[in-house]
């Protein structure tokens, strides 16, 4: 997956004014800060070339898992139409722009941040893209921790925001974030133990509020995942020149691995069992783990079964297996 040319170009240019190597220092602070203090309830993207670094090294990463989400609800809800989006804690508007690949019937964007300096480079970015519902989305510059209510939207999305927040007021924010959804809500956090911890909870409070879980899951009964395991996916996506400058290694892409749960107003049928790990392959069979609707399970399957192994040769981790094989 790549960042839309448009938006890789205006990263560039908002980063330009700074030498690169301060940029470097600042992303590989951010690294860290994420690494061992992920789950601090508070600001620590405090200072601009934070906040430029962050465009640099983290949009791209959760743009590609908020893209491969939407993509999943598209293919899941093919006939429901948004045509709004409502984004809380946007930061730089990066799910916005994901939406807009993914729903190509999104006429408006609200996106709720508290920080008025992403709000302001958001609004930069935005220019860059030639799309109307974007360059003059509805930025909210509020706490979403104060908020008691949130305007009516089609799609409501959490990316990577509530995990930054108290649990117990976190849970209250997916309350009126679930009565704002028209159609659907989704909340996406980093793919690790803290993570999908979160995600679990609101899980079991979407389900509480009577919403139908459209993805990851293809049940709504207890989550069958052990509780020393985490349920995540990854997306691949290209580093443009600039991410592989500030960040040390030589790979052209990186694999940002992301825990989510999308839940629908209306009766929906969700995928039938879930790949949860990478396919192994081996010459002559193949195993694949899945959540089913009876739980996780492994199935092989064999060259001899040539349906299955022609599937097998296509499926990923994330994707849906038919009928639990
Ligand atoms: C890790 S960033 C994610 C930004 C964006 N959603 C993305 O996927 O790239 C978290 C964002 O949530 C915002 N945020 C955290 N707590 C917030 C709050 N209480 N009210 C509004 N925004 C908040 C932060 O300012 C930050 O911009």
């Amino acid at each position: 997956m790549q960042l839309p040319s448009q938006l890789r170009r205006a990263i560039e240019r908002e980063t330009a004014r700074h030498n690169l190597q301060s940029l470097s220092q600042a992303a590989a602070e951010l690294s860290e800060n994420y690494r061992v203090q992920r789950s601090a309830k508070g600001t620590f993207i405090s200072s601009e070339i934070r906040r430029l670094a962050y465009a640099a090294v983290r949009l791209p990463a959760t743009f590609a898992a908020a893209r491969s989400v939407f993509a999943e609800i598209r293919r899941l809800m093919p006939d429901r139409r948004i045509s709004s989006l409502l984004d809380l804690g946007a930061g730089p508007g990066t799910a916005g722009w994901a939406a807009t690949e993914a729903f190509d019937e999104l006429r408006q964007i609200t996106l709720v941040e508290r920080d008025e300096e992403r709000i302001r480079m958001g609004k930069s970015l935005a220019r860059a893209r030639e799309h109307a519902p974007l360059e003059n989305a509805d930025w909210v510059h509020a706490d979403l921790r104060v908020a008691e209510s949130f305007p009516a939207h089609d799609l409501v999305v959490g990316s990577y925001a509530l995990g930054e927040i108290e649990q117990k007021v976190s849970r209250e924010i997916l309350k009126a974030a679930w009565s704002a959804a028209r159609t659907a809500l989704v909340i996406v956090e980093p793919g690790t133990m803290i993570g999908f911890g979160l995600i679990r909870m609101l899980r079991d409070d979407l389900i509480g509020f009577g919403g139908h879980l459209i993805a990851p899951c293809p049940h709504q009964d207890d989550c069958p995942i052990p509780a020393d395991d985490w349920c995540h996916f990854s997306q691949r996506f290209e580093r443009s020149s600039l991410h592989r400058r500030l960040k040390t290694g030589t790979l052209g892409y990186e694999d940002e691995k992301f825990s989510y749960v999308a839940a629908s107003k209306h009766p929906i049928q969700p995928a039938s069992a879930r790949v949860i790990r990478h396919p192994l392959r081996h010459s002559g069979h193949a195993r694949i783990l899945l959540c089913a609707g009876d739980g996780i399970q492994t199935i092989t399957v064999t060259r001899s079964d040539k349906e299955n192994w022609k599937r097998v040769r296509k499926i990923d981790w994330g994707n849906e297996w038919p009928c639990g094989g």
